[in-house]
């Protein structure tokens, strides 16, 4: 089954509750919450507060999407916040601070995730494919929403999904950028059962169909 995880970069922030009540009636599975802090990222977006009020307004899996430098700084603050899953960038610190991002965040009852950007080869996730819950592939450079779906991005998606399938069948494989009703039956066709989707589900004025087209891909 097909999860699909509205990014809500694209959503109205003036009216977050009810743009997040409105995916979940329309049928998402995840809420994707993008942090952006203007270092690893040239752009910067939410954090810690507006994690914390989305808590209390939802019961949906939260699934927070870390661009930030050195990530293991702030698990204990997205975990309180109401997290229920954290995805550290491997190009945001050294291996052994990504693995001790990971522990921490597992050891705190949430689950864990790694991702990388479009030009990182897939070397540099195999230390924490064994020990993680989702591994997100990127299909834009990570910053902005709205960005066109990078087709050569489709054989990472293939070879993790062999990675996995051998060493970690369990963990879920989620792609992040471009990702349409168009560019969904291509991700799934790589192995992807989580589908990241901004602006092909807010910039649409019925965003249940929006996100059972994309499902239904
Ligand atoms: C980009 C973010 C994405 C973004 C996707 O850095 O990680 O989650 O919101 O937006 P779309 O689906 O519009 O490409
Ligand atoms: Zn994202």
């Amino acid at each position: 089954m097909i999860k699909i995880a509205p990014s809500i970069l694209s959503a109205d922030f003036a009216r977050l509750g009810e743009e997040i009540e409105e995916i979940r009636l329309g049928g998402a599975d995840y809420v994707h919450f993008d942090v952006m802090d203007g270092e690893f990222v040239p752009n910067i977006s939410m954090g810690v507060p507006v994690l914390k009020s989305l808590r209390k307004a939802t019961d949906m899996f939260l699934d927070v999407h870390l661009m930030i430098d050195r990530p293991v700084r702030y698990v204990d603050a997205f975990c309180a916040a109401g997290a229920d899953l954290l995805t550290f960038h491997v190009e945001a610190d050294d291996e052994e601070k990504i693995l001790a991002a990971i522990e921490r965040t597992k050891a705190l009852g949430k689950k864990a995730g790694v991702t990388l950007k479009p030009g990182t080869p897939i070397e540099a996730m195999l230390p924490f494919l064994p020990l993680v819950d989702l591994v997100l592939v990127m299909t834009v450079e990570p910053g902005f929403g709205g960005q066109s779906f990078m087709h050569d991005q489709l054989a990472k998606i293939r070879a993790l999904r062999a990675l996995l399938d051998e060493t970690n069948p369990d963990c879920e494989l989620e792609v992040d950028g471009g990702v349409d009703a168009q560019t969904a039956a291509l991700c799934k066709e790589a192995g992807a059962n989580v589908l990241v989707a901004g602006s092909a589900v807010f910039g649409k004025a019925d965003r249940a169909a929006a996100i059972a087209a994309i499902r239904s891909a």
